[in-house]
């Protein structure tokens, strides 16, 4: 059995955008931080996947390998899965679940190879078993047979981690939190300016723009499928997460919608997230948006679009008309805006230059459309 001094940590990033997420990583100070497809590779302990859970913006999930062996047929991955070291790694009191995927390897059916390791983790171990009989699992163990060699990880953040435990109100189209993140990083945004948002909705951008400018981590206030390890120590825990914050810069933020249930959800959240005194709701239309006073920053938007919200000829005028407001009133000021229709997007008349490649989102292709300073 092969194990390796120190994990390989994958943090899955969503598909298109694992260079924004390996930059963020690196500033962070996880190394290598190495893209590949559906994530970005980091090396580490267990503070180091702790500490990925609760400071990554970007990160969907967090996993961590903590073995592999070689298996040619079920017979052998049985045996192995028997003598896999699982008290290291899992408590006999946690309910698990295993997923499996096979590709290239001789043990191709996913479902027999996940219930052999599932069966070796019960009667080795003496895990319940989660998902069977009622019984939730609080862990994930994940087998990837590639090439006949399975590579056995945990799912260490549980709930997928946009879900920060802040946004429980939302309205029709919202943007997860850690896409919203990163839309925000490939803007340039790093905490030093004001954002606004005229089409707010939940108020996910502005939000996350107020947390990073105060320093706030996005896992402060939840829970994460690391704390039922055999390997967790609640102690160090807690004195990573509960570290003083750095001093509140000036900064305000502005988040709008024409929508009144939107901006009570927005203001909830934003109450919750602890930064409701610095950023200003406000219900009203895109059309009599105006700049904050102040120095320029950055409005980010994601407006409705084609297919979810609305009709194509209303929605041209309205982006006509967000493009009009902003050519007008917000000069010094850096758009972005993220939307599924590259036509909705030229109707804004914004200069904007080639985007980015498109990123998966609720069902659809959603692209960043960016612009300098405007004139
Ligand atoms: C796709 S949603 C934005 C979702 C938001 N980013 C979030 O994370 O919840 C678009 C929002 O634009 C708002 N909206 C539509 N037309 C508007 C207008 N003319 N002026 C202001 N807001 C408008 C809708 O009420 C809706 O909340």
């Amino acid at each position: 059995m092969e194990r390796a001094p120190c994990l390989d940590i994958l943090l899955v990033a969503p598909p298109g955008l694992e260079p924004v997420l390996a930059e963020e990583a690196r500033g962070l100070g996880f190394a290598p931080a190495e893209p590949v497809p559906g994530g970005v590779r980091i090396a580490g302990g267990w503070p180091e996947v702790w500490r990925a859970n609760l400071e990554l913006r970007g990160a969907t999930r967090v996993l961590a390998q903590v073995g592999a062996f070689r298996a040619m047929h079920l017979a052998q991955l049985d045996k192995r899965a028997r003598r896999f070291p699982w008290g290291e790694v899992l408590r006999p009191d946690v309910p698990v679940r295993v997923e499996a995927s096979s590709t290239r390897s001789r043990i191709y059916h996913a479902g027999a190879a996940a219930e052999r390791v599932a069966r070796a983790i019960r009667e080795e171990l003496g895990a319940p078993a989660g998902d069977a009989a009622g019984v939730t699992a609080a862990v994930t163990v994940r087998v990837r047979l590639d090439d006949d060699l399975c590579a056995v990880s945990v799912d260490t953040s549980g709930e997928p981690l946009h879900k920060r435990g802040h946004k429980l109100a939302v309205g029709k189209a919202p943007m997860r939190e850690t896409l919203a993140a990163l839309f925000l990083r490939q803007c340039g945004y790093g905490g030093t300016e004001p954002v606004v948002d005229p089409m707010c909705g939940s108020g996910t951008f502005v939000i996350e723009a107020a947390e990073i400018a105060h320093g706030l981590l996005p896992g402060r206030s939840r829970r994460f499928a690391f704390e039922d390890l055999a390997s967790f120590d609640p102690a160090a825990w807690a004195r990573l997460r509960d570290r003083p914050r750095p001093p509140a810069p000036p900064l305000r933020f502005l988040g709008c919608d024409r929508d009144a249930g939107a901006i009570r959800m927005a203001e909830a959240n934003a109450g919750r997230a602890g930064v409701g005194e610095v950023i200003e709701f406000r219900r009203q239309a895109i059309s009599e948006l105006v700049a904050p006073e102040g120095p320029p920053g950055l409005v980010m938007v994601n407006p409705p679009y084609g297919g979810r919200i609305g009709e194509r000829e209303l929605l041209r005028g309205l982006y006509g008309t967000l493009g009009k407001v902003l050519r007008a009133g917000f000069s010094g000021w850096r758009v972005g805006i993220v939307t599924s229709e590259p036509a909705l997007a030229r109707a804004t008349g914004l200069p904007f230059p080639p985007p980015p490649a498109p990123v998966p989102h609720g069902g659809l292709r959603v692209v960043l459309y960016r612009t300098g300073p405007l004139a």
